[in-house]
Order: C-alpha cells, then structure tokens, then sequence
C-alpha cells in the first residue's frame, strides 16, 4: 500500500493508472478509521480497479468552537486497517499541502445547506463540498462512496456533483452500526458509559416512528413529536433537531405518503450525534 502525502504524487499516481485505461474509487474519511469506514472501503473494492482513501482532519468543515483540535487520529492503526481490507494507496496530505497560505477559493451548495445540520453549523458544508472538490480533482475518481449516516452531506454531495457536472459516480453505503444500533461515529468515544447508553434513544426513536408509520401514521408532526419527546426526557439528552424531510430535497413533509426521512441530531453531554432512517 502507498501513502502519498503531497498533490503531485497523488496526481503522478493517477497518470499512471488513467493512462492505463483503469478506473479509480475514491473514500473520503477524516480517519480514525472504524468499521463505518472499513464496510464503506470494502464496497468501494469492487466498484473500481484501483481502490484510494483519503484520510484528512479538513479544518475547513469545523465551526470555531467546534473539536478540530481534538478530533482523533492514528494514522498508524489506520493505515494497518486500511492495508487489511484491500486498499491501494492513502492520500494522506498536511493541511498545508490543501491550504497554502492565500487558499480562497470555496464550494458552496446553496439552499439543502441551511436546513438541519446546517442550521448549527452553518459553515460546515462549504467545507465538505470545497474539500471533495478537491479531493475529485486531486484524484480524478470515477466513482467515490459516501455513507447514509450522514445522509444530508451524501445529498449534498449528490447536488454538488450534479450542479457541476462533475464526472464521478457516488455511491451510498447504508449506515453501519454497533451491536446494539448505535450508529458508529468517532465522536462516539467520547461518550462516557451512562451517555453510551442514553445514545441508544437515537435509534430508539427513530424505530419507533417506522413503527407508528406501518401502523398507519401519516402525520409529520405527531412522529415528530413523538421523538422529541423520547429525546428530551432521556437524562443527559437534548435535542438539536428532529425532522421529517423528503430525501431529496431535505424540505420538511408534512404527510408521510411517498419516501421520507427521519433526521436527527442530539447532544449526549456535550457530543452531538447525528442519525437517520428512511420511513417508508
Ligand atoms: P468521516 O466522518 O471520517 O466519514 C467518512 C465517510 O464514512 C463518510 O462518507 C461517512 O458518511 C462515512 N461513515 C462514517 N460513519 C459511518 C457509519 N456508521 N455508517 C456508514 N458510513 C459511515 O464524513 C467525513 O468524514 C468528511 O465530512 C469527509 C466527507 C471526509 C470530508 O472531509
């Protein structure tokens, strides 16, 4: 496995494999790598002949209170992981190799940006969608797989990639989680046991609203209701929100009658976690 840690190696290596007619899959990651990852990698290898991750800590997706400087890294167990299911080579850059100094150029999706996650992070994906930019530039990947956890930066991505013609396939992995249900995150660590098993209200309620909808509930605002509920009188939760969306548009429906998505983010302590589920 190669790791490359400037652009123009990675480019030099991407020479090679587009001039022997091959195709390239991209997975993006911060790294810390767990099993959300690996799942996404593993499908990524047989989506492509040659399969690239990157692993980059992007400042550029953190609010200024947010945990850039404790954001976790090992780059040494993830190299091993990465090595362990298949992966080629690593795009590894510093962040000066992706920002030098008088960097201002930036990608912005407009509208599905301010709703949900963006409404408390309102600069977070101009971030995303300008560091992916790069990162398909920079790799030239024919196709890149995003994971449904974070289903509102996989649409956003989508709209990016759409809006510029863009010339790489993306494809969605289904949210990978624990045992128990718990979505795998890396902030997950940060839970202590008690806030570890509070989290599990997430998927709780997000199990009971697609119960209420087979049962025959078309009611937006009586799911949602319903799960702000469970959250908030939950110890050591609270809500950041609870949506009901279209799943491409991320515009709040009001009945549930066509394909819907439950949405929500909740601070365990002071980790916010973020979760989904399509409801019908
Ligand atoms: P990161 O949080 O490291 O996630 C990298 C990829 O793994 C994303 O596509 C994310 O959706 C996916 N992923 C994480 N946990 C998952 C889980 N439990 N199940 C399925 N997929 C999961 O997302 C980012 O990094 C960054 O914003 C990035 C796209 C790399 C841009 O900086």
């Amino acid at each position: 496995m190669e790791v490359f840690t400037t652009v123009k190696e990675m480019k030099a290596y991407v020479r090679a494999v587009k001039q022997r007619r091959e195709t390239i899959c991209l997975v993006p990651t911060m790294g810390y790598l767990h099993k959300g990852h690996t799942d996404l990698m593993r499908m990524g290898r047989g989506l492509a002949d040659h399969l690239v991750i990157s692993i980059f800590v992007n400042p550029t997706q953190f609010g200024p209170k947010e945990d850039l400087a404790k954001y976790p890294r090992d780059f040494e167990r993830d190299s091993r992981l990465a090595e362990e299911v298949g992966v080629e080579c690593i795009f590894y850059p510093e962040t000066l190799e992706m920002y030098p100094p008088g960097y201002a150029t930036y990608v912005n999706v407009e509208e599905i940006t301010e709703t949900l996650c963006g409404l408390s992070r309102p600069t977070h994906f101009r971030g995303v969608t300008t560091v992916v930019a790069k990162l398909f530039n920079i790799v030239e990947p024919d196709v890149s797989v995003f994971g449904e956890k974070d289903y509102q930066q996989l649409t956003v991505i989508r709209k990016m990639v759409k809006d510029l013609d863009m010339n790489v396939r993306v494809v969605s992995h289904p949210t990978v989680r624990e045992d128990d249900g718990l979505a795998m995150s890396s902030r997950n660590r940060y839970l202590s046991p008690s806030q570890r098993k509070n989290a599990l209200v997430l998927i709780g309620s997000l199990r009971r609203a697609r119960e209420l909808v087979r049962g025959g509930e078309h009611d937006a605002a009586k799911i949602q209701a319903m799960a702000v509920d469970m959250i908030s009188s939950t110890p050591e939760c609270a809500v950041d929100y609870v949506e009901i969306v279209d799943p491409d548009t991320l515009c709040p429906v009001d009945r549930i009658d066509g394909r819907a998505v439950m949405a929500l983010a909740v601070k365990v302590g002071s980790t916010r976690l973020i979760d989904n589920a399509e409801l019908k």
